[in-house]
């Protein structure tokens, strides 16, 4: 069984409520639990955190190191943009991460097209809706046991 830790940043804690025309209508804790039975259900435990705080998002995927996590989803929100200690957490740490943007952020203003950790993630998943975190844990699935 391998642990698998799922970050999401500032502002997702209000997804339900939050634009549901561009981020849909499931909360946070709707979209955590259907995830964890999910990673369950393929062997893996699965630990949930959100923060509206950088230094915090920082201290939490330290401590993924510590406890041994094998792989993060991250949706890091507005801080994808602008967050080069978010970056360098995830780099200093080593684990590989996919990185999940519930809306097509391409499709938005300029200020998102560009984000600070996609160059290292391990895979991207834009503008799938909720399910994209799903698509994430599939993909790290196959990474970490490959078919056959
Ligand atoms: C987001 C896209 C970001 O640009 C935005 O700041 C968010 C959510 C997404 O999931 O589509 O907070 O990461």
């Amino acid at each position: 069984m391998s642990q698998v830790l799922l970050v999401n940043g500032p502002n997702l804690n209000l997804l339900g409520s939050r634009e549901p025309g561009l981020y849909g209508s499931q909360t946070l804790a709707g979209i955590e639990a259907g995830l964890q039975a999910e990673a369950a259900g393929l062997g893996h435990q699965l630990a949930c955190y959100q923060s509206n705080h950088e230094g915090e998002l920082v201290d939490r995927i330290q401590q993924a190191a510590r406890d041994g996590v094998a792989a993060i989803i991250i949706n890091a929100g507005a801080y994808t943009h602008t967050s080069v200690a978010l970056r360098d957490a995830l780099l200093a740490v080593g684990i590989p991460y996919w990185e999940v943007h519930i809306s097509n952020v391409y499709a938005r203003e300029a200020f998102r097209h560009h984000s600070h950790l996609s160059e290292k993630a391990a895979g991207v998943i834009v503008g799938c809706g909720p399910i994209g975190y799903r698509l994430a844990l599939l993909a790290l699935h196959d990474r970490l046991c490959p078919p056959g």
